[in-house]
């Protein structure tokens, strides 16, 4: 695909001007006829065949067809919505890290010199910060706007429209979300009933459909399960590009794969400190290429993607190992208690996790929705799914103990 550079609009023949109206929005039955007589220069009716353009004539038609855009309440609108101050709300629906990032964060960024001044396009520092954090050497390190920017950025560069990625469902909803945004196609292999990989499916898969791509979630979102070494190294052995998204691999115990990308041509790592550094509101995520990918995601990427007040609170976050540290065992120990306490609730089957997250099916004809509502009217925010493969489950993040002393009491209230 070129670029044609027009200097003179004016000069084009009418004719060619209509032809190129039609070719970008193709006309049907009486709407041709306005058209053409439009190119006569008919002032009146130049104005009709306007009247009849609409805007979503300019989408591109894969687009055309995603379904409307879901947001989630922000913070504010919610706490008035249910008549709590933000601070009286425990929100434990969206995985977020309770304790927050070090005191030196704060610090950092209400002492910041040079906000006026636009960020580093290769976050240097944060990079550098990441390779000691990491052990994997800088070059293979690119930082975005949350793990998010990163996924989707992979996927503009790897995907043509009509091309697939393999998708593991029930999982973190953004590849499927960015592969529709990318025109791409997406297999579904869904998950064991245990949550692990079906192994045999997705190798079938990758020889039937010849995906460009495969995206792995260890931990999982929702369930909290992970993928075992093996299994990874198998579906590194297929022709495909392996995503691995770590975004919860700090509460698992398990050591990254960070460092696997310098002997794997086809991985791609990533992760973020919106989990374990409790930096979901600035957005700051990271991923670990291969040497022959990463030259080419630098290209793609927009120059001023990590803001100066995102790389500066990365960086300070970094620096205080020990908080971060304190911070997970909390939550990991947390985790323990709450799943027992779960266990206890005549309603509910939590699963293990290793993750800040329990996966629960609501039992015993209790609704999973009307569970979920009854919590926020109490003030309790947690994750409901009606989703063909979750339909009937909740996600309860993992909190601060009295955030489970007050959940353990409104759960026991609708007993
Ligand atoms: C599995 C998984 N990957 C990535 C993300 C997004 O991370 P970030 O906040 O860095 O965009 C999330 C967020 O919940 C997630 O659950």
């Amino acid at each position: 695909m070129g670029v044609l550079e027009i200097s003179s609009f004016s000069s084009l023949p009418s004719i060619w001007s209509n032809n190129i109206w039609r070719s970008h929005f193709p006309i049907k039955g009486n709407q041709g006829r306005v058209l053409a007589m439009a190119s006569t220069v008919d002032a009146e009716h130049m104005t009709k065949s306007k009247q009849r353009l609409t805007g979503d004539q300019f989408i591109r038609p894969h687009l055309r067809k995603l379904s409307p855009y879901q947001p989630i309440l922000p913070f504010e609108v919610l706490s008035t919505r249910l008549g709590r101050k933000p601070e009286d709300i425990i929100k434990l629906d969206a995985n977020e890290n309770p304790y927050g990032p070090p005191p030196e964060v704060l610090e950092v960024l209400g002492s910041m010199k040079f906000p006026y001044v636009y960020p580093d396009p290769e976050s240097r520092r944060l990079r550098e910060a990441l390779a000691e954090d990491s052990g994997l050497e800088a070059e293979y390190i690119l930082a975005g706007c949350g793990a998010d920017e990163l996924i989707d950025l992979i996927m503009r560069c790897v995907l043509e429209p009509g091309d697939k990625i393999v998708d593991c469902p029930p999982t973190f909803t953004m590849y499927e979300f960015d592969a529709a945004v990318n025109g791409a196609d997406v297999i579904k292999v869904p998950r064991k009933p245990d949550f692990s990989l079906n192994l045999e499916l997705i190798m079938d898969a990758v020889e039937k459909e010849k995906p460009k791509c495969i995206f792995l979630t260890s931990p999982n979102n929702p369930d909290g399960s992970i993928i075992n070494d093996e299994d990874i190294l198998k579906i590194l052995d297929l022709p495909v590009l392996v995503v691995l998204d770590e975004a919860y691999i700090e509460f698992s115990g398990i050591e990254s794969k960070m460092k696997w990308v310098k002997k794997h041509e086809n991985l791609i790592v990533l992760r973020t400190f919106s989990k374990r550094a409790g930096l979901a509101g600035l957005r700051v995520g990271y991923g670990a290429f291969p040497s022959s990918i990463i030259q080419y995601i630098w290209r793609a990427k927009q120059p001023y993607n990590v803001s100066v007040a995102a790389e500066l609170a990365a960086c300070a976050a970094l620096q205080n190992s020990t908080y971060l540290e304190k911070v997970k065992d909390a939550l990991v120990q947390e985790r323990g208690r709450l799943y027992e306490l779960l266990k206890s609730v005549p309603f509910l089957n939590p699963y293990p996790s290793h993750s800040n997250f329990i996966l629960c099916e609501v039992t015993s004809g209790m609704d999973a929705k009307k569970l979920k509502e009854d919590l926020a009217k109490m003030g309790v925010m947690i994750r409901h799914y009606d989703k063909k493969e979750l339909k009937g489950y909740v996600r309860i993040s993992v909190g601060m103990p009295e955030h489970t002393n007050i959940l353990m009491n409104c759960l026991r209230s609708l007993s």
